[in-house]
This record gives C-alpha cells, structure tokens and sequence, in this order.
C-alpha cells in the first residue's frame, strides 16, 4: 500500500496539509497520527469495513477493543448511554487529556469497535494535531497504539515511519509524544470506578476527585493476567527481541547483581544492555541507556529506549524496579509486561 507521508509542526500546523489525511479518514482509510501519549493508528470509529483496516494493519487480535477518539465532549452523548456522575466528573476534570472511560456503548458503535463487547473505550485527546484531524474528519476515530500488535507503543516520528510505511494510507508525523505511555483506562460501568490500565493520570489523581478507585486485581501477577478485563493487558506486549529482566532490591544490591549478570553474559557470548535512573549509568560495566531522572521522564522514554535496545542488537536487558505508586504504577505495569514478569532478586 502507498502511504502518504507528512511531516506537520504541532506549533504551526499547516492545515491544508492535514486535511489531505482527515480526507482519507472520512473516506474509510487508515491513518496514523500522534497524540500526547503515543502515536494512535486511525480510522472511522463507526465504519466497521474502516475499522477492519486497523486491527489487519496492526495485525491485531479482534477480539481486542479499540479506544474511540473524540473532539468534543458533547459527542461521548452520541456514543454512549448510562454516563453517571462520576464519567462526568472525569470528563470535566481531566479531558482533553490522557484518560479513557469505558461505559455501556449506544448501537450505533459497531461490535468490531468494541471488540464484540457491549462497552466503548472514550478518549477525547489533547494534542493539537490529533484534535484538528478529528475535527476535521467529522466522525470519532478509533485508534489503537500505532504499533504492530505486541511490540513497544511507538512515541517518535521515526518509530512509525519505521514501522509502518507501506501498513496505513497516511501517516502524519508530528514529533515525540509528551507522556510516552498509554491513557490511563478507566471503566466506569459498576459501583466503583476500576482502572483496567494505569496510566499518567494516576489512582491518587482520580481518588481526589470521584472517591474510591480499584485496580484491576489481575495486573499485578503473570498468573493472574489471563483474567485482565481490558483484553489488550492479557496479551505479550511491550515486547523488544531481547530478553528483559527487572532487577528488583536494594539499589546498592542491584548494581552488585546486575555487573555480576553482565560478566557472566559476556562470558556466554551475549552483549548487555541496562535501564537505570540517569545518576546510576556510570556504574554499570555495559551499554547504558538512561531513562532520566523523574518518573515523567522515565515514562516519556521507555519504549523508546527498548526499540534503541533492539537496534543495537543487545541480547539482554536489565532494567531497575521504580516505586509502584503514583506514576510509578503505570511504569511498572509497562515493564513488567515487556519483561514477561521476570523479575530478578538482588
Ligand atoms: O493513549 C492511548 O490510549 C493510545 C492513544 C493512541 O490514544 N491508544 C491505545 O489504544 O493505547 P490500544 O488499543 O493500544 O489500547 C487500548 C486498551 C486495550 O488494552 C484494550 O483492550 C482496552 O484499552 N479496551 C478498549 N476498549 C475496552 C472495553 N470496552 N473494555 C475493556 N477494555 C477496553
Ligand atoms: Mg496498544
């Protein structure tokens, strides 16, 4: 397939230029554009022959649902029904921005959009370029990560022309996704609010404002994950070619464990890659790719530094444990996944 490619300024954007892909999405095509979590891989949310597109390009499980983007809150009426105080609270709160609801879905959003369930995952996004093609396009737009399924969500312009030029009909390119992680997913459908995906807006963030929030029980353990309600969690994902391990403990411990392990590599034959806090990368005996300083900066960079592991085909990653709370949460839940829950005892 030939893909359209463009190359738009966030601060400047060149409308006409943009309306070439919201063109393509009105005509039932596929087109990837960034957002301030990662980049979304899109088409008419309502259009299931469009949306087939999606999950073929991606090569995506259908039984996968797809997160419905918006431009405008009023439009989540159109979508769906039962929207109690608290999605309103939410909405109020935190859109646009990096949060999705799941509520009970109207007709009129397909079974392929919702992956055969009777939900619709809601998400009205804050960047500028993904909320001008949105409107543009005049429908809501689904969008998974603009990833092939099960690989590290793409946050930079050159993960998805790599990725998949020739997969979409265009592509716009937008520079690097601020949070680097996925939205928060939140469902909203039973008693108490459960977050099915951590995610930058965190529990203590949504607790401040609607009360008690669970988390999916089922995240925390491999054995557990096959029960994970958003059915994108059950699967491998987040996954570089190399094999990677958090080293979790003590951090004086963990640098003893880790150099031990990267001898014991080279030893085999096997080249070492290490995450690590930016004030750790000196005392590690391999190739160090820091994730920075803050958990901010440590989520904006993630998979960007595991697509750069591949690419200077490192066999091996270890990565330090961050505290599970907060934004941390989020930062786990991606690690652990990507390591397959491997974890390491220093
Ligand atoms: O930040 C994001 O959310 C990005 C950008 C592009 O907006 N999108 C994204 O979509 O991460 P995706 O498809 O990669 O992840 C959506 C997650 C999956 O785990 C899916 O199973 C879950 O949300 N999900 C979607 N609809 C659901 C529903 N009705 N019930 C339960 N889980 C749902
Ligand atoms: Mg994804």
């Amino acid at each position: 397939m030939k893909t359209m490619i463009s190359n738009i300024d966030v601060n400047n954007i060149d409308l006409k230029e943009l309306k070439k892909h919201s063109k393509l999405l009105s005509e039932g095509k596929t087109v990837i554009f960034p957002t301030e979590t990662v980049y979304g891989l899109g088409a008419n949310a309502l259009d299931e022959n469009a949306v087939k597109k999606i999950y073929e390009a991606k090569g995506r499980p259908s039984d996968n649902p797809l997160i419905v983007h918006i431009y405008s809150k009023e439009e989540v009426y159109d979508l769906a029904k039962d929207i109690n105080e608290k999605a309103e609270i939410i909405m109020e709160r935190f859109w646009p921005g990096p949060i999705t609801i799941i509520l009970n879905k109207k007709e009129i959003v397909p079974k392929t959009t919702s992956g055969g369930l009777d939900t619709v995952a809601i998400r009205m996004p804050s960047h500028k370029i993904a909320r001008e093609i949105i409107k543009q396009s005049g429908v809501p737009i689904a969008a998974p990560s603009a990833n092939i399924s099960g690989r590290p969500s793409p946050t930079k312009a050159n993960h998805v022309q790599e990725q998949m030029d020739g997969r979409v009909s265009g592509i716009v390119l937008g520079g690097d996704s601020n949070f680097g992680i996925e939205s928060t997913v939140i469902d909203l459908t039973g008693d108490i609010p459960m977050i099915l995906r951590p995610g930058s807006i965190t529990k203590e963030n949504l607790e401040c404002v609607i009360g008690k929030v669970d988390i999916d029980p089922s995240l925390a353990k491999k054995e557990d994950n096959k029960k994970a309600k958003a059915p994108g969690m059950k699967y491998t994902h987040y996954s570089p070619d190399a094999d990677v391990y958090i080293v979790s403990g003590r951090q004086e411990n963990v640098i003893i464990k880790i150099n031990n392990l990267i001898e014991e590599n080279t030893k085999n034959g096997l080249t070492t890659g290490v995450m690590c806090l930016d004030k750790n990368k000196h005392k590690y005996n391999c190739e160090v790719l820091s994730l920075g300083n803050t958990l901010e900066e440590v989520a904006s960079k993630l998979f960007d530094t595991l697509i750069q592991m591949d690419k200077q085909n490192i066999d091996v990653v270890y990565s330090e444990e961050f505290e599970s709370t907060g934004l941390g949460q989020a930062i786990m839940n991606r690690l652990l996944k990507s390591a397959g829950y491997k974890v390491i005892k220093a």
